[in-house]
């Protein structure tokens, strides 16, 4: 007689404490998936190859081919881009880490009102590195360095 009232006691404590654990594992599995994007964030830029030396005339080719259609063939823009012969892209405001991020990665408008930038398949950081070569080429040509 005396284990029955025991027993209908312990039986909801450990349910209790099962449930408290569920909570816990959902509340940690929603602070991940928050987490996810910020860690998405700071994702390593593409390492061009050590030793490489980007050439603006092949970065021509490649940029005419996978950029002009938004940035412009003379890299003064179009409709669907910025130019990149703009103050903003100089390297100090956008150095050439943001070029493989954006390729990568794409970007999000902030600087203008285009739209976001979807990223860009089929480059290899070599290739866009001499693609950056070849802005950095044309924006001292215009005076933007
Ligand atoms: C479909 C159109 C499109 C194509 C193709 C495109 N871009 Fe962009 N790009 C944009 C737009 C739009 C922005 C965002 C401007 C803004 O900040 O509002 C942008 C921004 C950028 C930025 C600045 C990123 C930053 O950190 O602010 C870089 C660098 C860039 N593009 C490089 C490239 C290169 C290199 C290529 C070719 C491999 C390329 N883009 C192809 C549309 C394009």
């Amino acid at each position: 007689m005396k284990k029955t009232p025991n027993r209908s006691l312990a039986i909801p404590a450990p349910r209790r404490d099962t449930r408290l654990q569920l909570c816990l594992l959902a509340l940690l599995i929603v602070a991940a998936a928050i987490s996810l994007p910020v860690a998405a964030q700071g994702m390593p830029v593409p390492q061009p190859s050590p030793g490489l030396m980007p050439n603006p005339a092949a970065g021509k080719t490649l940029f005419e081919k996978n950029c002009a259609s938004c940035h412009g063939a003379n890299l003064q823009g179009s409709d669907k881009g910025p130019p990149m012969l703009s103050k903003i892209y100089e390297p100090s405001h956008h150095g050439d880490a943001a070029f493989q991020l954006a390729v990568k990665n794409g970007s999000r408008a902030h600087h203008w009102k285009f739209g976001d930038m979807a990223p860009v398949p089929g480059l290899s950081p070599d290739d866009v590195a001499q693609i950056t070569a070849y802005v950095r080429l044309e924006q001292r040509k215009a005076g933007i360095q």
